[in-house]
């Protein structure tokens, strides 16, 4: 099927027009008429409880005891080892992935307080989620509900970007200065291919920056249920971080999950699928894949003398766009999470 794995679909509502809708749910039906039977139970919900610690800790216990963290992951990403598995399927026989409950946007009955606590008390027919009504109290249920939502994360969208001026760049991913700078979420998402819209798995780019006299370093971060190198049929994680250059030919940035490496291509605006391989790479890239979370760290001198590179003048906005690509839901080439073009601004003093 043209990219539509059920798991990484999600609120459609807005996204596409009536019409649009209209004909991809014809499409989907020529190929899983029953998925569209799905019906969720109907069960007393009630008033919720007022949060305290004590609820907080009854659902962590929940969460734990459960085995939620099996499929949803420690931190609710998705990236639980037994989503991992070939065989971890829906009753159609088709590959399905844990939701990624950190990712409220993702979810598809909803990520209200109640929305929760009902999708957990009735589980999911037709796939792994089983329901927790028999297994746990009205009050265990809320918390585990009330822990879901210290889960989720919160966005900061805007469109420039600012990198403050630093004396170094640190060198790891994990450095507390990370913590420290101010980030911007992108929204990224799929683009019709062949006229069919695409569902991107990837649904959120996190960046961040710095700077010092000679370099800049830009750090992407995303969530990726699973680490995908490559193989076995499948394209490797990647990621474009797409720049003007003065020669007006498109500077990118791709890496890939296949070596951890970054090589640098050009494209002319019109044909972003035509690339053409710069003889010399000027940047450094490499990632980190812990938890359900990539964290690719990209550096580069501010100027390298090559016309087709962008330059990193301070006191500029410098346009980026950003393209995703996730390996087991076989994305590459058009077939990506594209983001807007957004700015960087390189803070002068
Ligand atoms: C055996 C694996 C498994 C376990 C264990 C599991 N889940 Fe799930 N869960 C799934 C799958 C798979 C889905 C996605 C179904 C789909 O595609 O819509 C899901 C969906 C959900 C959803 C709804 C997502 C949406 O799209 O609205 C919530 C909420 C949720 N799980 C919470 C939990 C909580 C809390 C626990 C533990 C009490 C738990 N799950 C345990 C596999 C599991």
């Amino acid at each position: 099927m043209v990219g539509f794995p059920g798991t990484s679909m999600f609120g459609w509502e807005g996204k596409f027009s009536d019409e649009e809708l209209e004909a991809l749910v014809e499409y989907l039906k020529l190929f899983e008429e029953e998925t569209f039977e799905i019906e969720t139970e109907q069960i007393e919900i009630g008033e919720p409880p007022p949060v305290t610690d004590a609820l907080m800790a009854t659902g962590l216990d929940v969460f734990n005891k459960a085995k939620c963290w099996e499929c949803h992951g420690k931190y609710g990403r998705g990236d639980g080892e037994k989503g991992w598995q070939p065989n971890f399927k829906d009753d159609w026989g088709d590959k399905i992935w844990p939701t990624n409950l950190a990712h409220p946007w993702e979810l598809r009955n909803g990520a209200t307080l109640e929305d929760l606590f009902r999708s957990i008390s009735t589980g999911l027919d037709g796939t792994p989620m089983p329901s927790f009504a028999d297994s746990y109290s009205m009050e265990q249920r809320w918390g585990v509900s009330y822990y879901l939502k210290s889960l989720q994360v919160q966005r900061n969208f805007g469109s420039v970007l600012v990198l403050e001026k630093a004396k170094e760049i640190p060198q790891s991913h994990n450095d507390a200065l990370w913590d420290k700078v101010d980030f911007l979420d992108a929204k990224i998402e799929g683009k019709k291919v062949f006229g069919i819209p695409f569902i991107s798995a990837i649904t959120n780019m996190r960046v961040r920056g710095i700077y010092t006299n000679s370099q800049v370093a830009i750090m992407l971060e995303w969530m990726d249920k699973k680490p995908d190198k490559g193989g076995e049929g499948l394209p490797p994680d990647a990621l474009r971080l797409q720049f003007p250059s003065e020669s007006n030919l498109i500077n990118i940035w791709y890496w890939s999950a296949s070596d951890d490496q970054a090589v640098e291509y050009n494209a002319s605006g019109s044909q972003m699928d035509e690339l053409t391989k710069q003889e010399r790479t000027d940047i450094t890239a490499s990632a980190d894949y812990k938890e359900g979370i990539y964290r690719l760290l990209f550096i580069r001198k501010l100027s390298t003398g090559d016309k087709n590179d962008i330059v990193f003048t301070p006191g500029r906005n410098i346009p980026y766009s950003i393209v995703a690509y996730d390996g087991k839901n076989n994305e590459q080439g058009s077939r990506g999470a594209v983001s807007v073009v957004r700015y960087m601004y390189l803070k002068t003093s």
